[in-house]
């Protein structure tokens, strides 16, 4: 699947100019469709390389991205039951975050939540996350699970910030690297 709409940097220098100075910068939330997939395969790897890619072997990243984020398995992702898909756009519709989850009866889990880099900490992984909030409490849910790699420790600080209560800790492999992944859940004050 090629990216007919690549999100190029003069693109990405504007629009993070424009939402620093702007004291109200507008993010949509909303489901992903299929026009999306290119876009969030590229969200997906950028973010990927930045918070991975210094424990990680670029190779090994390639590897599964290419294995569970190639275009038949977001498809299938797409129109599977018990998935819910969203991306976070911001002011002209430029999407810059993918929140990617799975549920059943019991349990809610957030399996991806990837914001570009150069929009992290404007708020915008915080909206994503309470809206997983609010879909797992629709569901009659009090917890949402989630998994990461225990060296990620930016992404363990910020889930930590909501109340992240790790309950198990998984071998997790990338190709011919095995890293250790944290499972746990949140809690619902965020
Ligand atoms: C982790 C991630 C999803 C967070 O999203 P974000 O948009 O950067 O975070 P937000 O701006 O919504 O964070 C909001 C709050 O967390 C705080 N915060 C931001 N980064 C933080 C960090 N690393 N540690 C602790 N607190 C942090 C902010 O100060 C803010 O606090 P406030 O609400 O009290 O003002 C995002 O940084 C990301 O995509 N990281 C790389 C990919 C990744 O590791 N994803 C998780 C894989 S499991």
């Amino acid at each position: 699947m090629s990216s007919s709409q690549e999100i190029t940097h003069t693109t990405i220098k504007n629009l993070v100019k424009e939402c620093n100075n702007s004291n109200a910068m507008k993010v949509n939330l909303r489901k992903w469709t299929i026009e999306d997939l290119p876009l969030i395969q590229e969200i997906l790897w950028k973010t990927w390389i930045t918070s991975l890619g210094n424990f990680i072997p670029e190779d090994d990243l390639r590897k599964y991205f290419l294995e569970h984020y190639n275009d038949n398995t977001l498809l299938t992702r797409l129109y599977q039951q018990n998935t819910d898909c969203f991306i976070a756009q911001v002011n002209d519709n430029i999407t810059v975050a993918v929140e990617i989850t799975n549920f059943n009866q019991e349990r809610y889990n957030v399996s991806s939540l990837y914001v570009l880099p150069e929009f992290q900490t404007m708020g915008i992984g915080k909206k994503l996350l309470r809206l997983a909030v609010k879909e797992a409490q629709s569901l009659g849910l009090n917890k949402v699970w989630i998994g990461v790699m225990t060296d990620n420790k930016k992404a363990l600080d910020w889930y930590s910030k909501f109340g992240f209560n790790i309950t198990e800790r998984l071998p997790f492999t990338m190709g011919k690297t095995t890293v250790s992944l944290y499972i746990g859940y949140i809690m619902f004050n965020c």
